[in-house]
């Protein structure tokens, strides 16, 4: 394998480096949770650790472009209208660092090994880089807009199915149940039976990881911030995917709705959550 810790300058090197020291200590404090607490629900946790490594990314990522803006999970009152406001307000930055410490806390906390780190540069409204790190695997994904995503220095590259009924497709269910139960059950009972399986894996951003890397054929999720997707959704540009919202619209990075596929089965997924009304917009 390559090694992936780079020193110097360069935003990649940065979000690399910040990736790699978030995820030995998110690792090595694993089943040694002192402080749970929750947020907007009784499902929805936060952690010393979501804290504490959180700061240490934005020390070093603003370390190196003191000017950026930084948007962390965990300095944004938990709501998805808290969420859109700190979102405008970064967005007025050319530069904006878009930061989830923990992808997985509910996995962390019960010691399920799926979790990751996940950190994006948009510039301009574009996101440009974005790296996602899962410590337990030590698997580093790498993706640069326009010079390809990259795993340990191998590039990734989504899968080539063209059947739906051959698919293997992940989803998720965020801590919002009210909002999203009868919406995830529903899109549920419409794929289920079209695909070979579906995967809850309970990361967002690694379940998009999996799509660039060609583990899963497709992904769905509803409800999810720009935290969980942004550096994700390039890995799956990058790796010759697609992404859109629920309703096949181009992906930004306020989408809530989410469908990340090959291409290929992309709008299969879309039609059968429309046509099941499992989209999470009102239709
Ligand atoms: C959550 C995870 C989970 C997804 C939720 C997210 P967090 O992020 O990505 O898989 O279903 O929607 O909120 O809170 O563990 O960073
Ligand atoms: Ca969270
Ligand atoms: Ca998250
Ligand atoms: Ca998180």
């Amino acid at each position: 394998r390559e090694p992936y810790v780079v020193s110097g300058k360069g935003h990649t090197a940065v979000a690399i480096n910040a990736a790699a020291k978030a995820g030995e200590w998110i690792k090595s404090r694993q089943g040694q949770v002192k402080d749970l607490g929750t947020k907007t629900s009784a499902q929805d946790l936060v952690t010393e650790v979501d804290k504490g490594v959180e700061q240490m990314i934005r020390r070093l990522v603003l370390t190196h472009y003191p000017d950026h803006t930084f948007l962390g999970e965990e300095s944004v009152e938990p709501g998805a209208a808290a969420a859109a406001a700190a979102l405008e307000e970064a967005r007025e930055n050319e530069y904006m660092w878009i930061v989830d410490p923990v992808d997985g806390t509910t996995n962390f906390v019960h010691g399920f090994p799926f979790y990751c780190v996940s950190i994006a540069l948009v510039v301009r409204g574009e996101i440009t880089v974005g790296v996602i790190y899962d410590p337990t695997r030590d698997e580093m994904f790498v993706a640069e807009k326009g010079k390809g995503a990259y795993m340990h220095g191998i590039p990734t590259a989504v899968s080539g199915e063209t059947n739906l009924s051959d698919s293997l497709i992940a989803m998720g269910f965020p801590p919002d149940r009210e909002f999203a139960q009868p919406v995830n059950m529903a899109g549920l009972q419409s794929i289920l039976p079209q695909v070979r399986g579906v995967r809850a894996g309970g990361s967002a951003a690694l379940h998009l990881a999996y799509v660039a890397a060609g583990r899963v054929d497709g992904y769905w999720e509803v409800g999810l911030n720009p935290w969980d997707c942004a550096a994700g959704v390039l890995l799956v540009l990058e790796s010759g995917g697609k992404v859109s919202d629920t309703l096949g619209r181009p992906y930004d990075i306020g989408t809530r709705h989410i469908v990340a596929s090959n291409g290929k089965i992309h709008e299969g997924l879309v039609s059968s959550l429309t046509s099941a009304d499992a989209t999470g917009y009102k239709l």
